[in-house]
């Protein structure tokens, strides 16, 4: 007899090779009374029931009860135990009078351990673009300002750049999701990996969560031989990456750290030896997970908060800080809480298997977030498909910014936005493409102004042009200093990808 403990931490769902009878899954289910999702089991055709088994023996069955008791049927509080104080932060300055910090010694630090050959890549790509009306992996989707390059191009640039830079291997590590594997896969393949060598570049899916119905907490048939679910959150790649035997592969080729970013970003400073050469180097990092942020100015801005709790920085969701903290101010006006997290950050190798090993004895579980959202099902009496026009479903994910409690002392380094934060989240207004090309142009502008080029401008001061740098160009201001092939200036109204 096999006995549901709803005390039990869920620890995520696994793959199987071999699939145990119907009647073993019809025991484990009904003993956690999920047992409804095996109603059209016989109308099934041989593959659907195979494929159902699986999918059934792959969750977690004995730790749903208490899952569904903690994160459905209740609302998880995610407001921080005591008051949280404003984090300890990096300046992007390093002269500010807060406190000031030796760039140069850091980015030092940081290129030796590039040129060791010592640091990998790694994107979560497990998104699609549907907020943005697009079909596909959100990575294939046109963000090139000019030349509207992929966002995996735009990245995948900045590797390349890299690679030659420090005369070493950086693999790249993408994480998909079940939804899009094999599209991501393929694009890579017809764009010719960005001309990156394939064999450092390794993709592997994240694993997905059941949804459960809102009103009842049981789980949902998205067919009837198919359980409704979702992918497990940014979250799910600490454990993907052991799962997946990508930490073995980054062992097995000598990589120590990760720099990690969101594949909607395509101005990310995919590898900064600024932020490697800090995180592994800095007397307040224990070198295992560091941060990067920018500098709030909208209290209402929808991005989480870098704090410190009970002396650990941790990151609180916008939806999840107090307004009284958001909105409160130091003597010069600028706001309290104002590191905003901006989804990139430096891991050590070590810390992400330490994360896993203790994954089992209860040491380490991300908390889950809950999002109440429409998802289509199979209704259970009819056995038709249904549409909701309102949301039905719990959709349960983890954050990755939640592992950062869980390192000794975690850096947080601030960053301008100009020059590195223009994600691709929505299809208009903030964070829109509008957005993201604009923001482009801008830095691409700032950098050509260092150089001695005039950009033209409008009343308002924005650029009068559309622009876009590669990183094979230059990935700094200073880089691109450095070049003889510049035009002398840029005519108003023109398009240049540089
Ligand atoms: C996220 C952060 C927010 C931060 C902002 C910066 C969360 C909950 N919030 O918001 O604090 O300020 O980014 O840009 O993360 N992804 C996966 N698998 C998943 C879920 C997401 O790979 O299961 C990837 C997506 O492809 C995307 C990224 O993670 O690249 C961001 O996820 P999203 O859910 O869009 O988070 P945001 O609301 O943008």
């Amino acid at each position: 007899m096999i006995r549901a403990d709803p005390q039990r931490e869920w620890t995520g769902s696994v793959t199987t090779r071999t699939v145990p009878s119907v009647e073993d899954i019809r025991e484990r289910l009904g003993a956690i009374g999920q047992e409804h999702v095996l109603r059209f089991y016989d109308s099934l055709s041989e593959d659907a029931r195979q494929g159902l088994l699986q999918q059934i023996d792959a969750l977690d069955l004995e730790g749903l009860p208490g899952l569904i008791e903690k994160y459905v049927r209740s609302k998880p509080d995610f407001s921080p135990g005591s008051t949280p104080r404003p984090a300890s932060v990096y300046p992007a300055n390093e002269g500010d009078a807060v406190r000031s910090w030796d760039r140069a010694y850091y980015r030092k630090a940081g290129e030796t351990l590039l040129r060791a050959g010592k640091v990998a890549a790694f994107t979560v790509a497990g998104g699609q673009g549907s907020r943005l009306g697009f079909e596909g992996p959100k990575g294939k989707y046109p963000a090139g300002a000019v030349t509207k390059k992929p966002l995996f191009a735009m990245l995948g640039e900045w590797v390349l750049a890299a690679q030659s830079r420090y005369g070493a291997a950086i693999p790249w590590y993408i994480m998909t999701s079940p939804i899009n594997h094999e599209e991501t896969v393929e694009f890579f393949r017809e764009q010719h990996h960005f001309g990156l060598n394939e064999d450092d570049i390794i993709f592997f899916p994240q694993g997905v969560m059941p949804s459960f119905d809102l009103e009842t907490g049981n789980m949902l048939l998205a067919e009837k031989g198919v359980l409704a679910t979702n992918p497990d959150g940014h979250g799910g790649s600490l454990r993907a990456l052991a799962v997946s035997g990508a930490l073995d592969d980054m062992r097995r080729r000598g990589i120590e750290q990760i720099s990690y970013f969101q594949v909607d970003n395509p101005i990310v400073r995919a590898i900064d030896p600024v932020f490697i050469g800090l995180h592994v180097g800095a007397p307040d990092s224990s070198g295992e997970m560091s941060a990067k942020v920018v500098r709030k100015t909208d209290p209402k801005e929808k991005v989480g908060v870098v704090c410190s709790v009970d002396g650990k920085h941790q990151v609180i969701e916008y939806s999840d800080l107090p307004d009284e903290l958001a909105e409160q101010r130091n003597s010069d006006g600028s706001l309290a809480f104002s590191a905003g997290s901006i989804a990139i950050h430096m891991l050590s190798v070590e810390f992400v298997q330490r994360l896993n090993n203790s994954a089992g004895s209860g040491g380490f579980a991300l908390p889950l977030h809950r999002a109440e959202k429409k998802v289509a099902y199979v209704d259970f009496e009819t056995g038709k498909q249904v549409e909701p026009s309102a949301p039905n479903a719990v959709k349960l994910e983890t954050f990755v910014f939640d592992a950062l409690p869980f390192a000794d002392k975690a850096l947080i380094l601030e960053t301008e936005r100009v020059e590195e934060f223009a994600p691709i989240k929505n299809a208009e207004g903030n964070d829109s493409p509008a957005t993201c090309r604009a923001i482009q142009t801008e830095r691409a502008a700032l950098w050509l102004e260092t150089a001695g080029i005039r950009v033209p401008r409008r009343p308002d001061e924005t650029p009068d042009c559309v622009l876009e740098l590669s990183p094979l160009t230059a990935t700094t201001a200073e880089d691109l200093q450095q070049r003889e092939d510049l035009p002398k200036e840029i005519r108003a109204g023109e398009e240049l990808a540089l």
